[in-house]
């Protein structure tokens, strides 16, 4: 399955640019040393196999996705000087929903204030917010909207088995969100190519709480509502997916390395980062890296990255997002910085 569309448009048509970018993240810090406490891991083994130093949980009872949402989109709307009744559509990547029904960009359409801005949640696991933005473009594109509002967020603890060595040394809790608007200048976001496999299901998944098996006592007991993840085929498939749909969007855009400013790939393994950096023979000094101190954010990574990147971005700069998750779902957004 692949989608494929080249957004730029000319000659006075509209564009969706990128018009501010924010970040929000938890203040407690989950250190390698105590999950060393927790279970049977060290602080070498997990950075010398993942990158990854410490990440962050939101703690707190009956705290979900939406209250770490409510931070990073307000701030965003008082940065960018947007006022709320402005607002028309939110865009929710998300795997970690306040509840399953109704969806998390409703409740924080609510909790904002946001009055006029209907919103949506969508489930594309770690490609997440290039699926979201993608679709966010869309909408800005034909017209029909002015402001479009496109979050990650996940709370990842909340479906994590903190017994598990395999999965919980590499997930934290996030939330970053960016606001899209039309323009007429040639800079937003360029281009998508958007690609799945489902039959890679089977490799990172939460078994119960679906329609296929429903919670019980038994589900509960059987763990079967954390993650699983076999993590060495989600690796490989990872290198080879990002690497090759990074090279697809430059070929179908003219770019050669040179002219590609930036790579914000999604943040699940530093080792991944450099293994695809490696393979576009790309300079690691232009791959933004923050997984040391966030760990795998999920739908987060990448606008927490172009949040803590946006004073080294200038207008005009190709910037390449990039990610590869669950699902399998994978692909890459050519962006043109809009400021
Ligand atoms: O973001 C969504 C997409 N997800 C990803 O992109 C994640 C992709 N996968 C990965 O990042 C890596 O596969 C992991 C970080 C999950 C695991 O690293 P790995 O180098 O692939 O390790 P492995 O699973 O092959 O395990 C190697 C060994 C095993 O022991 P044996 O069988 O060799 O004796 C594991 O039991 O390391 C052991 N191990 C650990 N040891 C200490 C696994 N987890 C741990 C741990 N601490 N936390």
């Amino acid at each position: 399955m692949v989608f494929q569309s080249t957004n730029l448009q000319k000659n006075g048509m509209l564009n969706a640019a990128i018009t501010g970018v924010q970040g929000w993240l938890p203040e407690y810090v989950l250190t390698n040393q105590e999950l060393e406490t927790m279970v049977d891991t060290t602080d070498e083994w997990i950075r010398s196999r993942t990158g990854i130093l410490e990440r962050r949980l939101l703690k707190g009872e009956g705290k979900g996705t939406s209250d770490m949402a409510v931070e990073a989109v307000g701030r965003l709307l008082e940065k960018t000087g947007t006022k709320k009744e402005e607002v028309e559509l939110v865009i929710f990547a998300t795997v970690t929903p306040d509840m399953v029904m109704p969806d998390t960009a409703n409740t924080l359409c609510d909790k904002l204030g946001l009055k006029n801005a209907f919103g949506f949640d969508l489930k594309a696991a770690c490609s997440g917010f290039i699926y979201a933005i993608t679709v966010g473009t869309q909408f800005i594109k034909t017209g029909a909207h002015k402001k479009v509002i496109v979050v990650g967020g996940d709370k990842m603890s909340s479906i994590i088995d903190y017994e598990d060595r395999a999965t919980c040394i590499i997930f934290g809790d996030g939330c970053g969100a960016v606001l899209l608007e039309p323009t007429e200048e040639p800079v937003g976001v360029v281009d998508s190519i958007l690609r799945g496999d489902g039959s890679g299901r089977q490799y990172l998944y939460i078994p119960a709480g679906g329609s296929k098996l429903q919670s019980s006592a038994k589900t509960v007991a059987d763990k079967g509502h954390f993650v699983f993840q076999d993590g060495r085929p989600v690796f490989k498939a990872a290198v080879k997916g990002m690497a090759s749909v990074v090279r697809d969007i430059m070929a179908r855009n003219n770019l050669t390395i040179d002219d590609v400013d930036w790579i914000i790939p999604h943040q699940a393994n530093k080792r991944i980062i450099s293994s695809v950096a490696h393979a576009l023979k790309f300079p690691e000094e232009k791959v933004t890296l923050n997984i040391h101190k966030y760990g795998n954010t999920t739908a987060a990574t990448i606008p927490l990255c172009m949040w803590e990147w946006e004073s080294q971005f200038k207008k005009g700069d190709n910037i390449i997002l990039t990610a590869f998750g669950g699902g399998f779902t994978w692909g890459a957004v050519l962006v043109k910085w809009g400021y």
